[in-house]
């Protein structure tokens, strides 16, 4: 694919930043502005400067590994992916959705949180959604509550998503709500979530849940997610269970996570 736009990464270490503070330049007619990589807003504005950035330079594997690991658990069940219902979480500008489109999934939702990811879902994958909401989770009236369960949703994925101040726990709890019972989860988080040396709420929320009776673990794979800016592999896990009980309501309570 010819490179649409002109970027530069910083003359810095990029490795001494996180990954929600990383930052390239864009060179533009207007000048040359700056964006960090979670301006997804501006990001989405332009098209294909998504896909240039994550997926040509730092080589992206993330919707195609959790996408792959999920069709792989339901060839091992007695369930055709065909069948399912999926809700994506943090859908972006549909890069999961179109996996998942071309795995011919029966209903395919998308959530973002923001409109320009809509938008840009709108213009560059049309199609691919049935529906797609801009919402936020930790806060849904109850009406959207209604309309949202009335698609009967038996599988959740939410791909490069979770953790570094992008989509919070309750909104996760929320989204796994909408899942059957004996519905399905694909997400992947960096591996640093799933180490006991991490006390962030949301990496505790996740070892809980993985570990809990409320998940069945089908898979758990660690691979290169992608690149940083410096070229040094990011290891994330991709994970894939089944949703086997319902979560009560006071589980980040009981657990102590905020
Ligand atoms: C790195 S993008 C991933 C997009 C897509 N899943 C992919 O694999 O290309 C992360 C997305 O999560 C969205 N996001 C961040 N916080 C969110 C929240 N609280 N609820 C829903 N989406 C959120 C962002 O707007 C962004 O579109």
């Amino acid at each position: 694919m010819a490179h649409l736009h002109r970027i530069q990464f910083p003359p810095a270490d990029g490795n001494e930043l996180s990954q929600d503070e990383a930052f390239f330049y864009l060179v533009e007619e207007e000048g040359k502005r700056r964006l960090r990589f979670h301006d997804y807003d501006q990001i989405y504005l332009r098209p294909g400067l998504y896909e240039q950035i994550f997926y040509e330079r730092l080589k992206c594997s993330s919707p195609q590994k959790v996408g792959e690991l999920l069709r792989r658990t339901l060839e091992a069940s007695d369930r055709a992916i065909s069948e399912l219902r999926v809700l994506d979480l943090g859908a972006g500008n549909g890069l999961m959705g179109e996996v998942l489109k071309n795995y011919g999934v029966a209903r395919l939702i998308g959530v973002d949180i923001i409109q320009e990811a809509k938008v840009a879902t709108f213009r560059d994958r049309p199609g691919i959604y049935d529906e797609y909401y801009v919402a936020d989770f930790t806060d849904l009236s109850d009406d959207l509550i209604e309309e949202i369960s009335d698609w009967s949703i038996d599988c959740l994925t939410s791909v490069a998503a979770l953790g570094f101040g992008d989509i919070p726990t309750s909104a996760f709890l929320q989204a796994m709500r909408f899942v059957k019972t004996g519905g399905y989860v694909a997400f992947n988080i960096k591996e640093t979530f799933l180490d006991e040396s991490d006390t962030s709420g949301f990496s505790r929320f996740i070892r809980q849940l993985i570990w809990s009776e409320y998940l069945k673990v089908s898979h758990l794979e660690r691979y290169q997610h992608r690149l940083s800016m410096e070229g040094t592999p990011l290891s994330y896990y991709a994970l894939v269970g089944q949703k086997v009980a319902e979560i009560p309501d006071d589980f980040l309570e009981k657990h102590d996570i905020l």
